[in-house]
């Protein structure tokens, strides 16, 4: 039998740890839930809290669904998910929670099927049916949460909370990036569906630098503050201040023992060279280019194509037409903005609205990054998408 320490995987586990810079290297991962030694600024998510509370507290009882407002990384999947852990976990709170990003169900019925669990179409009178069943048959109460809520297209699940008296037990948590979601919910729904809103800011450069320091305090037996500071600045400067990025630059520069230290400059003081500062901005953009990378590679082909003409175009009524023009499918006008909607929603760019007559335009400006550009381009063409080479 091989002596346990001389097994060749405890020689790998003792060279990574006694290589490697992490002390706790899950406080360097964009995907590990948040927990509390983590969390920046937690009293700013304690109206928050006490709206949940104010539901799930017995003695209390009291149901406001919480709308939460918010731009992209600015913590809102994360925080409500820490917060009913907590609640849940360590206050003993006794309820049931259920999670659906409306990305994959897109219309109240997908969503009825998700929380049912059921993966066989019904008629939709059924899943309706089935969907009352369940929810009144929980004892306890329940707290739905609907992440990127502005992708349903229609509001007969937020109806049938403004009428049931059976659903009195169930909170919605719903979250949105746009205010505008609210706004095109029907008068008679937005009139009986009684909320309250959470706005969660962006971070600038100085939540970005504490998200960042808190990290490496935990996750790294060692930092150079200097350089944390330049991760933070190129963060805010290259990355749109998406943190994700910075936490990513973060653990690929200060992983390795052997990370560049400040310098000494001649009146002593310390400073960043040069050399490291322009790496870290380097690593910056590329950490950006990858995010999205890995976005465009899981597009369809209907979104890759929108995708492609929106960029070319850079107007929503220019690219419908290209698109009818050129694509081998088509689409009806209402559907295609529905789907620049969904990658506006991925941050692939971002919209203008305006007038022209009765229809609205969107001009679009992208927020990939020239290569990601590119590689729209090149994917449409070795997808064979396009009815004609344009070139
Ligand atoms: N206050 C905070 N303290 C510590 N980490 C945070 C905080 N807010 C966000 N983060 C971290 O930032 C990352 C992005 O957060 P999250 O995914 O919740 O953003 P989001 O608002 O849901 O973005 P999107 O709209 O793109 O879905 C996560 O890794 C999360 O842990
Ligand atoms: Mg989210």
């Amino acid at each position: 039998m091989i002596k346990k320490e001389n097994s060749t995987l405890s020689k790998v586990t003792k060279i990574i740890s006694t290589d490697s810079n992490y002390k706790d290297c899950a406080a360097l991962d964009i995907l590990t839930p948040l927990r509390t030694e983590l969390l920046y600024e937690p009293e700013a998510f304690e109206p928050l809290a006490t709206n949940l509370v104010q539901f799930i507290d017995p003695n209390r009882g009291m149901r406001n669904h919480a709308l939460i407002i918010g731009s992209r990384g600015s913590g809102k999947t994360a925080i409500v998910d820490y917060l009913l852990t907590e609640l849940k976990d360590n206050h003993n709170f006794d309820f049931e929670r259920i999670y659906l990003n409306c990305r994959h169900l897109d219309n109240s019925y997908q969503i009825m099927r998700g929380i049912l669990g059921e993966t066989k179409k019904l008629p939709k009178y059924d899943i309706y049916g089935a969907f009352m069943k369940k929810l009144t048959q929980i004892k306890k109460k329940v707290i739905i949460v609907l992440d990127e809520v502005d992708l349903i297209t229609d509001d007969t699940i937020f109806y049938s909370f403004t009428r049931d008296q059976d659903l009195r037990h169930v909170l919605l948590i719903m979250i949105t990036k746009t205010p505008h979601f609210w706004d095109n919910l029907t008068a008679d729904v937005k009139s009986s569906l009684s909320k309250e809103e959470f706005f969660f800011d962006s971070y600038d450069y100085n939540g970005i630098r504490e998200i960042l320091t808190k990290r490496a305090k935990i996750g790294l037996k060692s930092f150079d503050s200097l350089i944390l500071l330049n991760i933070a600045l190129a963060t805010q400067n290259k990355a749109y201040g998406d943190i994700r990025v910075g936490i990513r630059v973060l653990d690929r520069i200060f992983r390795n023992p052997n990370y560049p230290q400040s310098q000494l400059n001649k009146q002593g003081r310390k400073e960043v060279p040069k050399k490291v500062m322009k790496e870290i901005e380097e690593m910056t953009e590329e950490e950006y280019f990858r995010l999205k990378e890995g976005v465009i590679r899981k597009l369809n082909e209907t979104h890759l194509l929108i995708l492609y003409f929106m960029l070319k175009t850079k107007r929503s009524n220019k690219a419908f037409k290209e698109f009818q023009k050129q694509a081998f499918t088509t689409v009806s006008k209402s559907n295609f903005l529905k789907q620049v909607n969904e990658l506006r929603h991925l941050d692939l760019f971002y919209t203008l609205h305006h007038r022209h007559g009765r229809s609205t335009i969107l001009d679009c400006t992208e927020t990939i990054g020239e290569k990601n550009v590119k590689l729209v381009e090149e994917l449409i063409k070795s997808k064979m998408l396009l009815k004609e080479d344009e070139n």
